[in-house]
């Protein structure tokens, strides 16, 4: 039986992520009545880096499904010693059924991945936040509908968040528009994600507008003058369609990447797709136990 982790989007599969995605529509509808499908079950989250939403919705995903949670800090892990990836992810897996890691390295979670013998999740990495694009999906879809044909324009950083979205964007059929200063221009673009220097041609008729910090973990002391003709203001969100919405997966810095102005209005969603990490936790955590043997029930 093959494991199923869940690291990298395009490994998935588009019809295995669509139905993911469906699962947290309709776990969502019973967020006061949580099928108990993870029970009995046990989660491992492993951090090097600092959290809020990603440790707060997977404890409060795997509690809520009747699962339990042991929060690990990797710097007092003996993998931060001597100990060898191949022989933590095998101790891993002998005591858990699932193992979530938030870690810089992206190829030291892959690697992780292929000694263990149950579903490895990715937290966000350096290179991606798949957990994160899930539940920003599921907020278009519930804000605008469907999430094909959506123009959907980034701003700001080419970081993590940004080339998970790109991998997304074939997936689920939306276009993304990455607006950020020339050299940071991705290295390849395709018919369904353009580069547009220009913030303003990019804002221009788009359904979401969306940016990130400009200093990600690991970054502080990085220069961000270069990243101000990308700030999502007023003017910007002026430009997008009538209706547009306009998203961060936080935390939020003020008047750099986003002005207050921006936030107050009904335009922002931003607390929605905060708790919608939840509801996507819930989806992705049943998906990846169900090979393992657990029976998933279909919520209604
Ligand atoms: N968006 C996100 O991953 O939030 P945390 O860093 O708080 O987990």
């Amino acid at each position: 039986m093959s494991i199923r982790h869940f690291i990298n989007l395009p490994e998935i599969g588009p019809e295995t992520l669509k139905g993911i995605l469906e699962h947290a529509h309709a776990l969502k509808r019973e967020k006061y009545n949580p099928p108990q499908i993870l029970e009995g079950l046990s989660l491992v989250m492993a951090f090097d880096k600092r959290s809020t939403r990603t440790r707060l919705s997977f404890e409060v995903a795997m509690k809520q499904l009747g699962g339990h949670t042991i929060v690990m800090n990797m710097g007092e892990m003996q993998i931060a010693g001597s100990e060898t990836i191949e022989d933590t992810a095998k101790v891993l897996s002998r005591f858990v059924d699932a193992v979530m890691l938030r870690m810089s390295s992206h190829e030291m979670m892959e690697e992780l991945a292929r000694w263990s013998t149950i579903p490895i999740i990715n937290g966000m990495t350096d290179e991606s936040h798949p957990c994160q694009i899930m539940a920003d999906l599921l907020t278009i879809e519930e804000k605008l509908g469907a999430i094909e044909g959506k123009k959907i324009a980034w701003f700001g950083d080419y970081n993590n968040v940004c080339k998970t979205f790109a991998q997304a964007a074939p997936i689920f059929g939306f276009d993304l528009v990455i607006s950020t200063p020339p050299d940071l221009k991705p290295e390849k673009t395709t018919a369904d994600v353009i580069y547009q220097e220009d913030a303003k041609a990019a804002a221009k008729d788009a359904d979401v507008l969306v940016t990130d910090t400009w200093v990600s973990m690991g970054q502080e002391g990085k220069s961000i003058e270069k990243f101000m003709p990308y700030q999502v203001n007023s003017a910007l969100m002026a430009l997008a369609k009538d209706g547009a919405i306009f998203m961060h997966c936080m935390p939020i810095h003020q008047n750099e990447e986003v002005t207050p102005e921006v936030l107050k209005t009904p335009a922002s969603v931003i607390y929605d797709e905060a708790e919608n990490r939840l509801h996507a936790q819930k989806a992705i955590l049943a998906w990846c136990l169900e090979e393992a043997g657990v029976r998933v029930r279909k919520s209604a």
